[in-house]
């Protein structure tokens, strides 16, 4: 281990350590997941195109660990993905799913979301959509996965079943759960998870949550590698880590790797949209905030006038992100920032534009 070059923190997190049950991680697991370990920072999965197979190629080559986002499309488009990743690359890569999600909002919520919705819509030139509740092909796309068998399936929003565990790792993938709290953590575990992915409140986009009606927490990286380390899996943790010295920390805290978001989201590859790279460096978007304004389930976004409307937007996901969708897309046509969600982590105004082989080596520094 390094000695720490920046003593607060890292004397922080040295008595933090101390506490923390150390277990040699690559003992306790197989290879095939120490290979995936041994690359200290991941690409963390990105829904709605910001995670391009370009992104993915740049960051594996670079040695970083790339984890594709399965979200939103169909289970077609995601064997399409991994294929052409491999065709490009030779590095191991993830693929993230997000779980079927129980019905919770009523019609009446959604109809009275729609009615202060309808005059921005109208606006903007463009219409409310159906709000739909579906499960993102979730079936489809484990049997895909089941069928190209990338080294890594990630679960968000929930736990898979017993059953969709075991029949990936029986055509050896490993199976990745992400948690927000210690608790989330073991029920993880008892699905059969080999490793937590460990989101803290900072992190950008939708908050994994597994009760979709639980207000998120709050807990911060060093709480949930110090509630999560002592159980019986390496953890990867997420959330506001967009530099060298942030991987550092992690690592020195007992995380086996560290997955970061934000910090690509202005990679010259990354899909991200004109709208939301130009906002991401606007210093009038100060702050962000933690909505279900736009889909439904709590997100961390810059803060914008949807956001402030929005305050008592329904729990309903993802029946609000098809009810929201097309204005959305409208909006982000019209490079109108007040009306796209602008997923970002709370370091945002850390991070910077450059190649992603770049970024992935600058935060790769901090794990050497
Ligand atoms: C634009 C964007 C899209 C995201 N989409 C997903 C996703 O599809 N699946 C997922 O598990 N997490 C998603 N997340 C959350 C990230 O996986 C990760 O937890 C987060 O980016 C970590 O915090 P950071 O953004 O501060 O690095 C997204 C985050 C962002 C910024």
């Amino acid at each position: 281990m390094k000695e720490p070059r920046i003593p607060g923190v890292f004397s922080f997190l040295r008595s933090l350590q101390s506490m923390v049950r150390k277990r040699p991680i690559v003992t306790l697991v197989d290879m095939s997941i120490a290979d995936l370990l041994a690359r200290k920072v991941w690409l963390a999965p990105m829904a709605g195109g910001v995670t391009t197979v370009d992104l993915a190629v740049a960051v594996g080559d670079a040695g970083a660990m790339p984890v594709l986002a399965a979200g939103y499309l169909s289970a077609d488009a995601v064997t399409a993905e991994l294929a052409s990743y491999r065709q490009r690359s030779t590095a191991p890569v993830g693929v993230n799913v997000f779980t079927p999600q129980p019905p919770t909002v009523s019609s009446e919520q959604l109809r009275r979301y729609s009615e202060l919705l309808a005059p921005v819509a109208e606006r903007l030139g463009s219409r409310l959509g159906e709000p739909v509740h579906d499960d993102d092909e979730y079936s489809g796309k484990i049997d895909a996965l089941v069928e190209a068998s990338p080294e890594l399936v990630t679960f968000t929003f929930g736990l898979p079943s017993e059953q969709d565990v075991a029949r990936l790792h029986n055509v050896d993938v490993t199976v990745g759960i992400t948690v927000t709290c210690v608790e989330e953590g073991r029920r993880a575990l008892e699905v059969g998870a080999d490793v937590l992915i460990a989101q803290a409140a900072s992190a950008g986009g939708h908050r994994s949550t597994h009760d979709p009606l639980r207000k998120p927490g709050r807990e911060t990286v060093a709480e949930l590698l110090y509630g999560l380390t002592p159980l019986d899996a390496p953890v990867v943790v997420a959330g506001g880590i967009v530099d060298a010295v942030g991987v550092e920390a992690a690592l020195w805290g007992g995380a086996a790797a560290v997955s970061c978001g934000t910090a690509f989201l202005l990679a010259e590859e990354a899909g991200t949209s004109g709208v939301h790279r130009q906002a991401l460096q606007d210093a009038r978007f100060s702050s962000t905030v933690v909505t279900r304004a736009f889909t439904g389930r709590p997100a961390r976004a810059l803060s914008n006038a949807w956001t402030r409307l929005g305050v008592d937007a329904p729990a309903g996901y993802p029946d609000v992100h098809w009810l929201t969708r097309d204005l959305r897309r409208a909006a982000a046509h019209h490079c109108n920032p007040d009306w796209v969600h602008l997923w970002a982590g709370e370091r945002w105004q850390d991070i910077r534009a450059a190649p992603a082989a770049a970024i992935a080596d600058h935060l790769l520094s901090g794990g050497r």
